[in-house]
Order: C-alpha cells, then structure tokens, then sequence
C-alpha cells in the first residue's frame, strides 16, 4: 500500500524540525529537506557525503512556488515549465535571496522542478514551501528507485521515507540551464535536447565534451558530469556484444539475452523500459558481489527520439563504469 495523507503529516512534522524526509518522484527517490533552512540544508550535504560544490535541485509544487525561488523568471523557463512540468525538468534560472547559498553552493543560479508524482506533490503543497532533493544515496553510489533502496542507505531515525512504489522513469531529470544566451542541457534525462528545441522553437547546447575539463577547472557546470558517479562497489565494465561471453565466471552480466550457465540479469530492449530497470538491476548485481559487473553495450536506437534516450542511458552507464577505469 502506497503512503498517503498520514505518513504526509508524519513528513511535514520531519520537515518542520528541520529534519530529512525521503520522498518519490517519477524519476528517483529524492532526499528532502526544508530548501529555505541553511541548517537543514547542511544536514541533506552530510549525510549524503556530498561536496559542499555540488549545488541541489529545489523542488516545488507548482510554476508559482519556483518563481518565488527565482530572482528572474526567464520567458524561455515559463515555456519549458509550462510544457514539461509535472515532470522530469530540471530548470536552472537566476536565484532568488530567500534560496540559502549552500543551496547552490554559491552560485547565482538555482535549478527548480516540479516532480511528477501525487504524494510528493501534496507533501510540498502541504509543506507550502521548496524542498531540496538530491538523489537519496550516498554520494556517487546508485540512485535509489524504491523506497526499500533508500532504507538500505539511512537509518529510519535520519531519514523518513514516504513510499510512492518504485520510481517510473528510472535515471535523474533532464537538467537545462535557460540562464544565459543560448539553453544548454547539463544532463540528459528522458526529456530530450529536441523536446526542448521544438517548446522554445531555437537550438538546445548539449552537454560539451569538455565537461569534465570544466569541473576540474573549479566552475560548476553540473558537479553530477564528473565521471565517478553512479557507480556500485563492483568493478563495472561496458563490453560489446560479441566480448560478453568471453567475461570472467565470476562476472554478472547486465545483457539483452540470457546467456546459459553464467549469472545473467537480463534487461529490457526497449530505451524507457530499460532506463526504469537501470538502477535497481545494478543494485541486485552489487548484491551478489561479484568480481565485475558486465553491462553490454545498449543499441544507438533507430529514431531520434530513441537516440537521445539511449545517449541519457549511456551518460549514467558510461559514469558507472568510469570508477574501474
Ligand atoms: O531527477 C532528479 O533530478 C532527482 C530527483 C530526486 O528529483 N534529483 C537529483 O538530484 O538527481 P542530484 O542532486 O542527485 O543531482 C542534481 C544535479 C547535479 O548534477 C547538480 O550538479 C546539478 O543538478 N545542479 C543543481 N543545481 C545546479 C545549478 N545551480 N547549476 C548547475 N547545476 C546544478
Ligand atoms: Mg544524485
């Protein structure tokens, strides 16, 4: 039975003292706290183990809510919120004076979103107020999509968790950066660069190749780009399909067809329904520690539309093979 307008309330009381609330969204299950609350906000960076330079996603009930977290409410952020929200949209805008800086880690922008999934949206209506949410794993680990993935990483006396059922879409918000000339995806999510071109009818930026140059470099594209993140304790390599059987025994293979006599999860053809069994398949691989975890390589997709969900799904693999590299 999903949680419902009792657990709500057993929530807000968490929030209201400052404390940390776990809660469902359709993309990964955040971790909450009251985003207008320095000391709150501090509590979400040390539990987690989060670098103080990796700013959070505020998150709000409604266009309302994220204007009064902007100091600018650019004409191109009204259209995308418009358009996308509820939803995987995360929208990185001017920010506000009420946002504490540790919010952002000290930059003038703040990312906001409407998540997209009925329990959340009541407690933060109810809450009256935003709630930060980064992912709720502990820093570069796996991102939770149920509410058992969350329990596993935090005591229940740090962290309540609402349970909304296992996420839908599976990988993190498409985030996009309006707050300059050109709108620029940081991180790709289901909602993709031609999305956004056709709602603002002009030529998204992608991710730059030189991101992890830029993060090295001190700047703040999106600290989520380094390479290390997303990753389980396992060794985890990308291998192609005609490599996959030559992998050690001892090896668990995230693959399309099962392969007899070797420790096979077998994952979904299709890019929405794999992106939705991504993180808890990596979590059930984890768990049989294995000597490596083999994850072969997903198709390029045939439309456009497959494409750019395919290369949001081969952003969060390539990150989770990248700490065995
Ligand atoms: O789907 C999601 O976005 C989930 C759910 C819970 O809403 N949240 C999430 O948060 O993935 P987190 O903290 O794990 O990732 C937030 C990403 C990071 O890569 C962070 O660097 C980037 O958003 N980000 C947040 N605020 C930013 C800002 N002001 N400028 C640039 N990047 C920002
Ligand atoms: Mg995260």
């Amino acid at each position: 039975m999903p949680d419902g307008p009792e657990e709500i309330s057993a929530a807000i009381a968490r929030l209201r003292e400052g404390g940390l609330v776990a809660f469902p969204t359709e993309t990964v299950y955040g971790l909450g706290a009251d985003a207008l609350s320095e000391r709150a906000v501090d509590r979400v960076f040390a539990i987690k183990g989060r670098p103080a330079n990796n700013p959070l996603i505020v998150h709000v009930s409604d266009i309302e809510m994220a204007r009064r977290a902007a100091r600018e409410w650019p004409f191109a952020a009204q259209k995308l919120a418009a358009a996308f929200w509820p939803g995987p949209l995360s929208i990185i805008v001017p920010k506000s004076s009420v946002i504490p800086t540790n919010v952002t880690a000290g930059a003038d922008s703040v990312a906001v979103r409407c998540p997209d999934h009925p329990l959340t949206l009541a407690l933060i209506e109810a809450f009256g107020s935003p709630l930060v949410g980064p992912s709720a794993n502990p820093s570069g680990r796996i991102s939770p999509t149920t509410a058992d993935h969350v329990r596993e990483s935090f005591s229940p006396d740090l962290v309540y968790v609402l349970d909304g059922g296992p996420c839908r879409g599976g990988i993190e918000s498409t985030v996009v950066d309006v707050s300059g000339t050109q709108p620029r995806v940081l991180r790709p999510g289901l909602i993709t660069p031609e999305m956004l071109a056709n709602v603002l009818g002009q030529p998204i930026a992608g991710p730059g190749s030189n991101r992890i140059d830029m993060a090295a470099a001190g700047a703040l594209p999106s600290p989520g780009l380094l390479p290390q993140h997303y990753a389980p304790v396992s060794p985890t390599h990308l291998i192609d399909r005609s490599d996959i059987r030559s992998m050690d025994a001892g090896a668990v293979l995230l693959v399309f067809d099962p392969i007899p006599d070797r420790r096979c999860i077998v994952m979904p053809r299709e890019p929405l329904p794999y992106a939705a069994r991504l993180y808890s398949a990596l979590r059930e691989a984890d768990a049989m520690q294995p000597a490596l975890i083999a994850i072969e390589r997903p198709p390029v997709g045939s439309t456009e539309a497959e494409r750019s969900v395919w290369l949001a799904i081969m952003d969060r693999l390539s990150r989770a093979a990248a700490l065995s590299e």
